[in-house]
């Protein structure tokens, strides 16, 4: 299957991409403009189109100096292993060249491992309050009540 990478925002559905996620078990309660607002307010992005149809998605924030994090990698169930993942994952690191690069993973070690990722213990992570639960989100709720 031939597709493309690239950072265009406006070319996705952000509605549509929510309900892709959800049917890949892989939403993680943001609302579609939440959704939305947290690639627009990322460093780096990447979609991966197969023609019209957006089949994978990705995004990095950083300073633009050291420090870089992996988020949100994402390929549609029915286009995995055809390195649309690993072409992603590539465009955005090519943009933070210098930079180490951090994420976390549960089930996806040997992807990242393929890309040259390695385990870095000990990660550690805390949620300030309740996940989602700020004026980002409340905001978006409101827009989104219809949803
Ligand atoms: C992880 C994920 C993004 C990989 O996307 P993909 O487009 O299928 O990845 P690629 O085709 O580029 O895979 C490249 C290589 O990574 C490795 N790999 C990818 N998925 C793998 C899997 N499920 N098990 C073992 N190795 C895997 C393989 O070495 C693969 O090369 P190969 O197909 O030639 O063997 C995709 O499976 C996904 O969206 N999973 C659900 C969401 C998720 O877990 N995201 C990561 C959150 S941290």
């Amino acid at each position: 299957v031939a597709f493309d990478v690239d950072s265009a925002l406006h070319r996705v559905d952000w509605v549509q991409a929510k309900a892709d996620l959800a049917r890949d078990d892989f939403d993680n309660g943001r609302s579609p403009v939440a959704l939305e607002r947290s690639f627009a307010e990322s460093e780096h992005v990447a979609f991966a189109w197969d023609g019209a149809q957006l089949v994978g998605m990705a995004r990095l924030l950083s300073d633009g100096v050291c420090n870089a994090y992996l988020l949100d990698v994402w390929t549609a169930s029915s286009h995995r292993r055809r390195g649309i993942g690993s072409a992603m994952v590539r465009y955005l690191l090519e943009r933070v060249p210098g930079q180490h690069v951090g994420l976390q993973t549960s089930d996806a070690g040997d992807f990242y491992r393929e890309l040259g990722f390695r385990a870095q213990p000990e990660f550690m992570a805390t949620v300030v309050g309740t996940w989602l639960d700020n004026p980002a989100n409340r905001a978006c709720d409101k827009s989104d009540a219809a949803q």
